[in-house]
This record gives C-alpha cells, structure tokens and sequence, in this order.
C-alpha cells in the first residue's frame, strides 16, 4: 500500500480524518500559542521612547478628529523603496505609546511616521491652511480654522489620566503639571525647565509652531508632527538580535 493509498484510507473515513484533522491543528496551535506565555514582552524596548508631550497629545487628538489616518498612514515597511522615501523602517516600539496605533490603512498621502523635522513650523502652517499653496497639485483639504481655534489645556490631565489607564507611563507629576507644560511648549519665552526635565530634553520642541500669541490647534498639531519618528535616535540604534 503506497502513501497515496494511506491517504485515500484517511480522506474516506469521515471519522478518521476529523480525529486526524483534530490532532493536527491542536499541536499546530501549541506550537504557535505556548511560547507566547512564556514572553515577557513582545515589544523590543527602544531608547529615546516617551510618552506625548500634552501638547503633543492634544495635537493628536486633533489628527484623530480630522481622520487624517483616512489618507496618512504612520508606518513604513521594512522595503527597500520605502526606506529610501521615508528613512528606517517603523519600530514596533515607536507606537507604543499610541491609543489607538496610527498605521492606518491608506496612503492618499505621504507616510508620516518620520515627518518630524522635514519642514519648517512655518511650512506646516502654510501647508494646513492652504497645502495647493505649497504644494500646487495637492489633494489635501484645507484646514484654516485650525489656527483660529485656542486651545488652553484645561482637559488635558484627564486625557493623560485616560492614557495612563490604558498602559502609557505617565507619572503623578506629569499628570499634575499637565496643563502648565502644554501652555510652555508653546512658548519659548515661558519656563520651560520643567517641561525638558519630565519628557527629556532629545525629542521636545518648545516653540511657538504657528507664530501667534495664543497656543491653537495649530499649535498643537504641529508640535505633533514635529516629534513623530524623531525620538528613537538612529544614528546609534542597533536592533537587538537576541530576540
Ligand atoms: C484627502 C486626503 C488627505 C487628508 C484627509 C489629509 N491629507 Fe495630508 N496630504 C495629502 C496629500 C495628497 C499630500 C501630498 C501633497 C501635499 O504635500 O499636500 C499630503 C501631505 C501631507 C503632509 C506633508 C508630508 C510630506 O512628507 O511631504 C503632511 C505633514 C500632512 N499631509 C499632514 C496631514 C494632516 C495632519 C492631516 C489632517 C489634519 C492631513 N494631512 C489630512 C492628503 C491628505
């Protein structure tokens, strides 16, 4: 009897085959599933990570609340083309601290996860409230009324407190100055030596990003787009081969 017929036996014996087919998922997904438990982490910690600014955190909120996930993505594959469009790969870490993650789906436009320090504040806010005025071919919408919009902070400790719930490292004392370190990242003239000293001074911009006195959304969507792919610093990271 050839192996083919062994197979035949198998295939015409409902019975069989279930208790067969049975077998070999269950040790298929052992050997897949196990070994799970056993990790401490699935994410490969990477320095230079922290958690948004508050000012950075609102300007989030404000991409969320544009969709502009629906034709941005933030992460670039691990492909030769890309990489040499966008700069290194996406690590896993760099969302970490994402809630929800911002890989999106589409790319009507550009990837965004290395944006930061590829253009002027004041590129950005020409760009959001015009972008056919830099850019002449562009399908991008307008949004010139996020310059208009003052934002001051006052809700920003809860939506910290939200983030924290859900996994992000923020301290108490992150939490109970959350208001006066949005207001300095706009303000290069405040006291900012608080802000630098709870998120570290690498990857934090203080600056007024849309050039007028009161802090906007603007203000803060900038600050975001500032930071992204900016605090893992590439010129040392070396990817743990351990793992
Ligand atoms: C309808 C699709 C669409 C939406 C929605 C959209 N964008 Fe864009 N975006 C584009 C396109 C297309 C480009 C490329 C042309 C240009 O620079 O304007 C672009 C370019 C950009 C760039 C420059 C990227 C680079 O590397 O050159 C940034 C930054 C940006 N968009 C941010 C945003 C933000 C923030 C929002 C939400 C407030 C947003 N976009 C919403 C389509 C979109």
């Amino acid at each position: 009897m050839g192996i083919l017929d062994k197979h035949k036996h198998i295939e015409t014996h409902a019975t069989l085959l279930l208790v067969l087919s049975f077998l070999v998922v269950t040790i298929g997904g052992l050997v897949q599933i196990v070994p799970l438990f056993y990790l401490d982490n699935t994410i490969e910690e990477v320095e230079g990570m922290r958690p948004y600014t508050p000012l950075e955190l609102a300007g989030r909120e404000v991409y969320l609340r544009e969709g502009c996930y629906v034709c941005h993505s933030q992460m670039i594959r691990p492909m030769r083309d890309e990489i040499e469009r966008y700069g290194h790969y996406s690590l896993a870490a760099e969302s970490m601290y994402d809630h929800p993650f911002q890989w999106g789906s589409k790319r009507t436009g550009p990837d965004l996860a290395r944006v930061g320090g590829r253009y002027s504040d004041a590129w950005h806010v020409d760009h959001f409230r015009n972008p056919q005025s830099v850019v002449p071919e562009s399908v991008m919408p307008k949004y010139p009324y996020l310059e208009q919009n003052r934002i001051e902070g006052e809700f920003i400790a809860d939506l910290m407190k939200t983030h924290k719930f859900v996994g992000v490292p923020y301290t108490d004392d992150m939490i109970a100055n959350a208001q006066s370190d949005f207001l300095a990242q706009a303000d290069p003239d405040s006291d900012y030596d608080g802000l630098l000293e709870r998120y570290g001074e690498a990857s934090v911009n203080v600056r007024n990003f849309d050039g007028q006195p009161n802090v906007t959304e603007a203000d803060a969507l900038i600050a975001y787009m500032q930071v992204l792919g900016t605090m893992v610093d590439f010129s040392t990271f070396e990817p743990d081969a351990s793992r």
